[in-house]
């Protein structure tokens, strides 16, 4: 029964002195998941914690999507953050400028420079967010009473994607125009992610200026206000309407009958068949000539 319980710490002193001849250098890291804005200042932390080796080699890996490139090797900084880093302490990396496509997982290698073999790693995942630009927003300029009508709200720079908030004359337009009472004469659904405002039934109270603004995590950007007005569709006056069209189409159809009967038309005809250059018309002018105008005019009025 003795024998374990001696054995126990004996065997736990034996694994810490393997471990400090093996890991000969101990890393940690301020900030594992460090955000900044882009343009700005961004230190990316490595820290050597314990080592037993005098002279450590440090190397910076970049992974990104898969790809794994130098950014720190042979003791100069390489690739695209040339001129736009430095290796602080040592051991850190500070980025001056951050740009978009420094976002990615930054790997702080270090090894014992008498033993390459003997190295030890942390993993920085570095966000660079990106402020939103002014979005597109797109609202209908007239909408009939009853109807639906989109709005649509969007922009593409912001990173972390920007969510989107509809305004309507400065008030914030709640996800469900159900979920508050000032909105109970409204009826909509914006949905923030999509930057997506569905008007259901747009009735006068929906009239008025809207606007939509993008946010994420490095700023937020509004569109201009743009008016959307609400009409009634008039059934009487669209029915007053199409009845004032018949009575005209039925008072020029009577105004031709009676200048036919009057022989409006008869009379430029004769004067056109009194040229007699159509060949087709000879049987008309033949009557023309045979008959007085009198005569004539009788026979049309048979005609029609
Ligand atoms: C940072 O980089 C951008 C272009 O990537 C440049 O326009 C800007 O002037 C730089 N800022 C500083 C402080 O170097
Ligand atoms: C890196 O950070 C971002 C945002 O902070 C997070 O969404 C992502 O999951 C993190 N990735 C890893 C590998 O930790
Ligand atoms: C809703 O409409 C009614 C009648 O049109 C009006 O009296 C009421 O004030 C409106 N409510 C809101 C919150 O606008
Ligand atoms: C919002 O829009 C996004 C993207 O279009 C979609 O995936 C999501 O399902 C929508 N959410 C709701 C609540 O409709």
């Amino acid at each position: 029964m003795a024998a374990p319980k001696r054995m126990v710490p004996g065997f736990a002193i034996l694994l810490l002195l393997l471990g400090c001849t093996v890991m000969a250098v101990d890393l940690y890291s301020a900030n594992t998941n460090p955000e900044v804005q882009e343009f700005q200042r961004v230190e990316l932390s490595c820290v050597i914690k314990h080592t037993n080796t005098d002279n450590p080699r440090v190397e910076w890996k970049k992974i990104r999507n898969g790809d794994i490139s130098y950014v720190f090797f042979d003791n100069i900084i390489q690739g695209d953050l040339k001129n736009r880093a430095e290796i602080k302490g040592g051991i850190s990396l500070v980025i001056f400028n951050a740009s978009r496509t420094d976002t990615g997982r930054y790997r702080c290698e270090v090894a014992a420079a008498e033993d390459q073999k003997r190295f030890s790693e942390i993993t920085i995942n570095l966000t660079v967010t990106v402020k939103p630009v002014v979005p597109q927003c797109k609202v209908p300029k007239s909408v009939p009473v009853g109807k639906s009508a989109v709005m649509h709200c969007q922009e593409k720079e912001g990173y972390p994607s920007s969510v989107y908030r509809w305004y309507r004359n400065g008030d914030p337009l709640p996800d469900d125009s159900k979920s508050n009472p000032k909105f109970l004469n409204s009826s909509f659904m914006q949905n923030i992610s999509s930057g997506t405002l569905v008007l259901g039934s747009v009735n006068k109270g929906d009239i008025g200026q809207y606007y939509c603004i993008a946010s994420n995590a490095a700023g937020s950007a509004r569109c201009e206000a743009q008016l959307l007005e609400v009409y009634d569709i008039n059934i009487g006056g669209i029915i007053g309407g199409i009845l004032v069209v018949v009575l005209v189409l039925v008072l020029i159809t009577v105004g031709i009958c009676c200048a036919y009967r009057k022989g409006y038309f008869a009379n430029s005809s004769r004067s056109n068949g009194q040229s007699y250059k159509n060949p087709s018309k000879t049987d008309g002018v033949n009557y023309l000539r045979t008959s007085d105008e009198g005569d004539f005019r009788h026979k049309s009025s048979f005609v029609i």
